[in-house]
């Protein structure tokens, strides 16, 4: 099983890159999580223009994923630009684009006290908009900068257990899907 993993920040050093990674380690031997690395290469949405190849590619590489795991900070109490601007392209042509039926789960870190949750429930409302199957579960990891060890796990073990739990339920979801096109 394939899981695509999107990381809504783009800088070196991400919490949301390091929450991926610590998703990597919850996954059963069977699955792996691929990092989706072309977001900044996407133009902004534009409805007049051809798909370009860095269209194609996060299209390509959605579509050819068992399930999506998207790891979000919060900008402004909301998704950010880049993210948002990514799942408008993924939504189209609509309703048959590479997100449908497709299952997907959220999580996220800030380093504020509330780990995105705000972020994390739009990004919910814009995925099941798009026809995503969501996992109706969040995995807010607040004050970021204190909650991982120097090796990439998380600090709380109970956060840490929330993470495998979220991870657990996207799998699940996609186990039948999987054997449907066995
Ligand atoms: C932030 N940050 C932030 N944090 C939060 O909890 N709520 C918010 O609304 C915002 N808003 C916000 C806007 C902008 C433009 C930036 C750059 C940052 C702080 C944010 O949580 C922090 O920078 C995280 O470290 C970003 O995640 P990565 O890049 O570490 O994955």
């Amino acid at each position: 099983m394939k899981l695509l993993g999107l990381c809504g920040s783009l800088r070196q050093g991400s919490y949301n890159r390091r929450l991926l990674d610590a998703a990597s380690a919850e996954l059963p031997p069977e699955v792996r999580l691929e990092i989706f690395d072309g977001l900044a290469d996407l133009p902004l949405y534009n409805e007049d223009g051809p798909a370009s190849p860095a269209v194609r590619s996060l299209r390509a590489a959605l579509g050819g994923a068992d399930g999506v795991l998207i790891a979000t900070p919060e900008y402004n109490a909301s998704i950010p630009g880049h993210l948002k601007n990514a799942l408008d392209w993924a939504s189209r042509p609509f309703p048959d684009n590479c997100l449908r039926a497709k299952p997907v789960a959220v999580v996220g870190a800030s380093t504020g006290l509330f780990g995105a949750v705000w972020a994390q429930a739009e990004l919910r409302k814009v995925l099941r908009t798009i026809g995503a199957r969501v996992v109706d579960e969040e995995l807010p990891v607040g004050q970021a900068h204190d909650a991982f060890t120097d090796d990439g796990r998380l600090v709380d073990p109970e956060v840490g257990s929330a993470l495998g739990s979220i991870v657990g339920r996207l799998v699940d979801e996609c186990r039948p899907l999987v054997e449907l096109s066995a």
